[in-house]
């Protein structure tokens, strides 16, 4: 959470660090400030304000502003509420600071080093600046160095010293900074995202390593002042695939973008038709030698795990568990050197996917990362990882990465089967095949975007809202119901149909709006019985009902066929046809579909 911003080099700072922080916004978008290293008058300049990125270019627009060097900030508020003070950064004496992350001692260090007199806000950042301030003599990097030796928590600092122009100092603890040196200069940034338009190389900076960025040069030292040699490596994403490329949000782009980055995604991770994991260097034995697997992952991750947990029990009749990694390690998980656990997450960053991976590997399992962005701390943690390919995903309600990562779920229940003698040859190629007509399905599902439209505008003044199925569609309509809700604010509960008479049912009411999904043949007749029970109760029933099962159903139901797949793999487009409903419902409301409230894309505190 909180995107960090730095630039030090050739160039103007002030439009580098705006459109940066723009970029950066779906980590957080409360408030938003950039504090610029004045060469010439050897002070910095903070300008900030409650609100998002545009609000803070209106605040620049009236300021005179030349200087080639700066730190910016878009905070996700944790420590005090949203206000102009709150915003980062926060100056105290001769330091100026942006952080993200949280100093969990903030309170204890105040009062040690008497800070409170001058501090600004009710942040816990605010104290570790000043406690910076406190610290500093003359050299930066011994200050840096004995103020992180008080810090309790999760840091990511990047520092200014107003008599150390044009340099920036970085140090951090979990949470991420990346860093590049380019032509134009040395960057920083919470996430890759906004150092794509410069370049396509960057490192990950290590944990407490002191980064010294200069306009020509970066340096890295540890703790002990030994010099560390940053590992670049290099993100495929082009320079522009970060851009809305002409729709007007992120969230439509990144659906319409879906068919491409699941062929992407699959082909690139099959060889003759056979799941093919060697570039990665995952051997076989991971999934030959594991008695029980566990999936650890939130929100839409953990639900993306759902539909793994059903493919590997029914496929491969094994025990998986899907475990929120909130909750995961005060739970007494079952976890062992025989459980391959599987951290699932888009961003690679969230902290209690990081933290419930650490635990299970301290407890001697294998381990499994399926990623979207490289170099990310879980894929770090992890000992094997697999990277889906959606390209960036910047919409803070995930569509591409969901499934994507549904299809590497696919891949890897094959190459199980495959090497656990579930499956021959002939079985796992056919069932690859069949994951390879996926993208057509969906192509199918967004050309008919206009008929799921209509169905949305239908829903635009409901309060409450259903959504019933059983087995695999259960699953997806969890996902289908946190992205209506996250986007649109209608309340949404998915329930399994079977469990709707022990309750749920006393909710509905004339007229409710009942998303159904059916498009498993074995359990469709239970279904279509669970349907009729909502509509003699008075429901409005919305049907997403695969094209092969579509029978003798009442005319009064609104109905949207699903291009036909075998059942296992209709997920995926029902899962893309409730985007688009969830998309069309918050737009024609004239939300801002991207940067739903109090949410964030990367979610980097517990
Ligand atoms: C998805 O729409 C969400 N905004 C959210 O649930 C997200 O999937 C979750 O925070 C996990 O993120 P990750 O995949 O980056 O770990």
């Amino acid at each position: 959470m909180c995107g960090i911003i730095g630039y030090t080099g050739k160039q103007e700072v002030k439009e580098i660090l705006l459109d940066a922080l723009e970029a950066l916004e779906y980590r957080g978008y409360d408030s938003a400030g950039i504090a610029v290293s004045d060469s010439a008058k050897r002070d910095v300049e903070i300008f900030k304000c409650a609100g998002r990125v545009s609000d803070l270019r209106k605040v620049c627009a009236q300021e005179e502003i030349h200087a080639k060097c700066g730190i910016g900030h878009t905070r996700w508020a944790t420590h005090g509420g949203v206000s102009d003070a709150n915003a980062h950064p926060h100056k105290v004496g001769r330091v100026t600071v942006v952080h993200n992350g949280i100093i969990e001692n903030y309170k204890e260090l105040a009062a040690e080093y008497h800070l409170s007199g001058q501090l600004q806000s009710e942040t816990d950042s605010e104290v570790a600046a000043a406690l910076l301030n406190a610290l500093y003599e003359s050299d930066p990097k011994e200050a840096v160095y004995k103020a992180v030796a008080r810090l309790e928590g999760t840091f990511a600092l990047v520092i200014l010293f107003e008599d150390v122009p044009e340099t920036i100092f970085s140090i951090r603890n979990v949470s991420p900074i990346v860093a590049t040196q380019s032509e134009e200069g040395c960057m920083l940034a919470s996430d890759v995202t906004a150092l794509c338009r410069f370049t396509n190389r960057y490192f990950v900076v290590p944990e407490y390593c002191l980064l010294e960025l200069h306009a020509d040069s970066l340096r890295m030292q540890d703790m002990e002042g030994n010099v560390v040699e940053p590992e670049y490596m290099e993100v495929n994403w082009g320079l522009n695939s970060s851009d809305k490329g002409g729709y007007p949000f992120y969230m439509e782009k990144e659906i319409m973008e879906q068919p491409k980055a699941i062929q992407n995604t699959v082909e690139n991770h099959i060889q003759n038709g056979m799941p093919d994991f060697t570039e990665e260097g995952i051997p076989d034995s991971l999934f030959q030698e594991c008695e029980r697997v566990c999936v650890v992952a939130c929100g839409t991750a953990m639900h993306a795990g759902l539909i793994g947990q059903a493919l590997i029990k029914s496929i491969l009749n094994m025990h998986i568990d899907v475990e929120l990694a909130s909750e995961y390690m005060y739970t007494d998980p079952v976890v062992d050197e025989k459980t391959l656990v599987i951290a699932i997450s888009q961003s690679g960053e969230t902290i209690d996917t990081l933290e419930a991976l650490k635990y299970a590997r301290r407890q001697g399992a294998r381990s499994l990362a399926i990623i979207n962005v490289k170099g990310s701390s879980i894929a770090r943690e992890s000992e094997f990882v697999l990277y889906t390919d959606a390209g960036p995903e910047m919409a803070v309600a995930s569509t591409k990465a969901y499934t994507t990562q549904l299809a590497l779920i696919y891949l890897i229940v094959a190459k199980m089967a495959q090497v656990r003698g579930v499956w021959n040859e002939a079985q796992v190629k056919e069932y690859i095949a069949e994951l390879l007509r996926v993208p057509a399905a969906i192509e199918q599902v967004l050309e008919r975007r206009r008929e799921i439209h209509l169905i949305a505008k239908n829903i635009l003044e409901a309060k409450d809202l259903f959504m019933i199925g059983r087995g695999l569609d259960y699953s997806l309509l969890l996902e289908g119901s946190l992205k209506l809700k996250e986007v649109s604010y209608i309340h949404s509960e998915a329930y399994a149909s079977g469990e709707l008479k022990h309750g749920p049912i006393a909710l509905i009411t004339n007229h409710t709006p009942v998303v159904a999904v059916v498009t498993q043949s074995r359990l469709m007749q239970k279904e279509i019985s669970n349907i009729k029970e909502v509509q003699s109760r008075g429901a409005r029933v919305i049907l997403f009902i695969k094209e092969a099962l579509l029978q003798e159903l009442k005319q009064e139901i609104e109905i949207f066929t699903l291009p036909d797949l075998k059942d296992e793999f209709m997920v995926i487009p029902a899962s893309v046809a409730l985007q688009l409903m969830a998309y069309y419902v918050s737009s024609d409301k004239g939300f801002d579909v991207d940067k739903p409230r109090n949410l964030a894309k990367v979610v980097t505190v517990e």
